[in-house]
């Protein structure tokens, strides 16, 4: 497949699907493969390491958002979006991450096990009873999509009476990411950010009022102790972005993991067996099919990657998913093999940006795997799986299978 060919494969419906035979055709064409002047995929897992841990480049660009989508200036789950931390450069994205990632650090999040396991098993156990007519539930309504979301209300001190709530809207945000999304669904994007923003107001009013032991709390105490520390509209974006940041992914990796054990028992009877399987399977699966696919940067200065140089005010599009698939660093990189030696997928990206949730999207995912396999022996796939059209953040929506209580 030459260069062409393999972009036409990822952009258009089977890349959706599965894009691996266009990374595959990619990484014949080296680390970097240049599409127009200014324009560069990178596919290769060295390369998009070095660049990822450069700080001279820049994830703010709005000149490539003015090209690919003209509305984004004017819809709300994208205007927002980009005032996260995500879309900010220093000096300002470090003052505001060492704020979050605190509440986010591998011991706190190892204090959360008991909270994650409960949760797992509560969901499992209700699994039987949320079966439709038809004795077939969807494992992603039903429990990749509820327990992420549940988790990061607990965190940001949202009460269970408004999970539902919350569930119901999450998912629609990130369309924004889409290069060219379908107006009706940026519209519902913008409408479910606006409601989401409005109840975490909300939330904002009533914590400053009684402040509690969670994230808002958190970030409206330090904006009010110093505003040019955090900004009130930091405390905001940051909360709301958050929610989606913390679950369409998560809510990836989990139905993924699922489908993969109902495919391959093996793994499911393993994981069962042996707590310490969970570690590597979780790994593998983040390495196999990354929930979120790509990121983006710009240079800033003339950058030497390999035998590549970069030019200053280039675009970057960096293919985690394809770099995750590298030949160069994976032996047979397109088997799935939880026992891999040096398996280190780059899905929650490395450098300044590196993922701030990846200890609590893990300890999720390898705390509830085995609590479904454990709890329900006999769930079955009951037919094959959809997805929803979104390539940046990976997305099934339907997950069928048949439960039946121990
Ligand atoms: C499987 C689940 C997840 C995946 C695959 C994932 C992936 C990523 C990736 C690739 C980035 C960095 C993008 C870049 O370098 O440009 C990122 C950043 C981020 N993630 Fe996650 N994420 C996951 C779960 C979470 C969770 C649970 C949280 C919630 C706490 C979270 C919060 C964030 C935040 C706040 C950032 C921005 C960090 C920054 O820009 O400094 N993520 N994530």
């Amino acid at each position: 497949m030459d260069v062409e060919s393999a972009l036409a494969w990822i952009m258009g419906p089977n890349g959706i699907e599965d894009p691996y035979p266009g990374y595959q055709a990619l990484h014949e064409h080296g680390q970097i493969v240049q599409v127009t002047d200014s324009m560069f995929l990178v596919v290769g897992y060295e390369a998009a390491d070095q660049i990822l841990r450069d700080a001279s480049t820049s994830v703010v660009n709005e000149a490539r958002l003015d090209r690919n989508w003209r509305a984004w200036r004017t819809n709300r789950a994208s205007t927002l979006l980009t005032k996260t931390l995500l879309f900010t450069d220093p000096p300002d994205h470090t003052r505001v991450r060492p704020l979050l990632a605190s509440w986010f650090s591998a011991r706190r999040v190892a204090g959360m096990r008991d909270l994650i396991q409960e949760r797992s098993e509560r969901l499992t156990d209700d699994l039987v009873e949320r079966c439709a007519d038809d004795g077939i539930v969807n494992l992603v309504r039903e429990f990749a999509l509820p327990l992420p979301v549940r988790i990061m209300c607990d965190i940001l001190g949202v009460p269970p009476a408004d999970y539902r709530w919350f569930e119901d809207r999450v998912g629609d945000m990130l369309i924004v990411l889409e290069a060219f999304p379908p107006p009706e669904e940026a519209e519902l994007g913008q409408r479910s950010t606006r409601e989401m923003e409005a109840y975490i107001l909300d939330l904002i009013a009533d914590r400053r009022r009684a402040p509690a032991d969670d994230l808002t709390s958190a970030l409206v105490g330090a904006h009010d102790r110093d505003e040019a520390a955090l900004t009130a509209d930091e405390v905001l974006v940051n909360l709301v972005g958050m929610m989606a940041a913390a679950l369409d992914s998560t809510t990836y990796l989990l139905a993924n993991g699922l489908l993969q054990l109902l495919r391959r028992p093996e793994h499911a009877t393993r994981l069962r067996a042996d707590e310490e399987f969970a570690q590597p399977y979780v790994e593998e699966l983040l390495r196999w099919d990354a929930p979120a696919q790509f990121t983006v940067r710009r240079t800033t200065t003339t950058m030497r990657v390999g035998d590549v140089t970069l030019p200053p005010e280039a675009e970057l599009l960096i293919l985690l998913g394809a770099a995750n698939r590298d030949p160069r660093r994976f032996d047979a990189p397109h088997d799935f093999r939880p026992d891999r030696p040096g398996n280190q997928p780059i899905s929650f990206s490395v450098g300044p940006h590196f993922c701030l949730g990846s200890p609590l999207a893990r300890l999720e995912a390898q705390i509830a795997l085995p609590a479904v396999m454990r709890g329900l022996p006999d769930l079955t796939l009951a037919g094959e799986p959809t997805r929803l059209n979104r390539y940046a953040i990976r997305w099934y929506d339907y997950l069928p299978a048949t439960v039946k209580a121990t």
